[in-house]
């Protein structure tokens, strides 16, 4: 199946855009709903009384509700529109971590952690004098269930689990986490910012207490971002932004708060960004889950064979076929990551290099940054080849100053 056509940046770029773990492109359906609702249906939602505000504060809303659907959230209060992944683990840091955190409790986190659920957890433990573990990956990159067992125990309060690694690709067990988390009385955030472009995100499910992503990984907009909490927890919670809409009556000294779920929706919302998310939704199941993870699966079988074959790279990824998602971290050995993203521009393959804000999983696996290849669903064979071509003219460039 070619879901190229469905994404008019092909059509203007002739490049192997292997960077959707950053930000994946937009289909034509997309950018589409976006003018619509800028043509149509403009105005600021809850504010007004007149039809345009109503109808903006309608498909505002309706998206919320496509929301909880598409993740199988038990109500439309339980989802809470922030701007990205980071914000909304900020707002579970500093409302739920800030005070519910004792002294000496413990947090614990994956070593495979984005900073986005790593920084705030630092913040928060200094300042309540609890301390923050590791859960760390086994030569195999993958979190062993000896070690799960390890670090979280009766003192664990928090745990912080990325479901799917934005450096190896990793897909964690966090089902397995959680229910044994939940076992020692602790709440468990998963951060799906890179499982939900490939796989159904089902909470009840997963049994989740909170969970969060970003948008623009799964085709819809920049700048738009989701947090699903369950709505005991969001109910006891804090708000984290004050401002408008966020308020039930505000007097010169007190206010009292909103309910769920606009107590945490500060000021003027991203609108545009809620609806294209809405069409986003829309694309993904016109096309299915099914669909779209056998696509991403071959693929990156595909480019796995052959990069294997390569013996002057260095690869960061499980033997465990089944638990790797789409996402392929790899260096020429002796040769800058940086060095060999520009060759491969040069080229029109678009990857990413550096160290992917995770600075402590590249200290614990002794290097400084990777070039790292993600796929998605208009990716194709063809891509990979080129991606392949590409990686074989840089080290040829490189051979010579290679020191071996
Ligand atoms: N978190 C994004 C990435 O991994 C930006 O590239």
């Amino acid at each position: 199946m070619n879901f190229k056509k469905d994404f008019p940046i092909f059509e203007n770029k002739n490049i192997a855009y292997l960077d959707s773990g950053a930000t994946a492109q937009k289909p034509k359906m997309v950018i589409d709903r976006i003018e619509k609702f800028y043509e149509n249906s403009n105005a600021n939602p809850h504010r007004g009384a007149y039809s345009l505000s109503i109808e903006a504060t309608f498909q505002y809303e309706a998206t919320r509700e496509k929301i909880a659907k598409f993740i199988n959230a038990k109500s439309h209060e339980e989802i809470i529109f922030s701007k990205n992944a980071s914000e909304s683990l900020n707002l579970i840091a500093y409302s739920y971590g800030l005070d519910n955190l004792k002294k000496d409790d413990d947090v614990v986190i994956s070593i495979m952690e984005h900073h986005s659920n790593l920084v705030p957890w630092q913040f928060v433990t200094q300042k309540t004098g609890s301390n923050l573990k590791y859960m760390y990956i086994n030569d195999q990159f993958e979190i062993s269930e000896n070690e799960i067992k390890e670090k979280i125990t009766d003192n664990t309060k928090i745990v912080g689990i990325t479901h799917v690694s934005n450096v190896t690709g990793t897909i964690n067990n966090v089902k397995e986490i959680i229910k044994y988390a939940h076992k020692k009385g602790a709440v468990v955030i998963v951060d799906a910012s890179q499982s939900i472009p490939h796989m159904k995100i089902d909470v009840q499910d997963l049994g989740a207490d909170f969970l969060v992503f970003s948008g623009h990984k799964m085709l819809a907009p920049l700048g738009i971002g989701v947090l699903y909490g369950k709505k005991e927890l969001l109910n006891k919670m804090k708000p984290f932004l004050m401002g408008g809409d966020m308020i039930e009556y505000v007097y010169e000294q007190k206010t009292t708060f909103a309910s769920l779920p606009n107590k945490f929706e500060a000021g003027t919302q991203n609108v545009e960004g809620v609806v294209g998310l809405g069409a986003a939704i829309d694309y993904i199941e016109s096309i299915g889950y099914d669909k779209i993870y056998e696509h991403d699966k071959e693929l990156v079988e595909y480019a796995r064979e052959k990069l294997e074959k390569l013996d002057y790279l260095d690869l960061y990824m499980t033997p465990n076929r089944e638990n790797h998602s789409a996402v392929i971290s790899f260096n020429i050995k002796g040769v800058h990551p940086h060095d060999v993203a520009s060759i491969l521009d040069s080229m029109g393959v678009c990857v990413r290099s550096g160290n992917h804000c995770a600075q402590p999983l590249m200290r614990f696996l002794g290097i400084d940054s990777t070039c790292r290849a993600s796929f998605y669903i208009y990716n194709t064979k063809e891509d990979v080849d080129k991606l392949v071509m590409a990686i074989e003219k840089a080290y040829k460039m490189f051979e010579k100053y290679i020191q071996k």
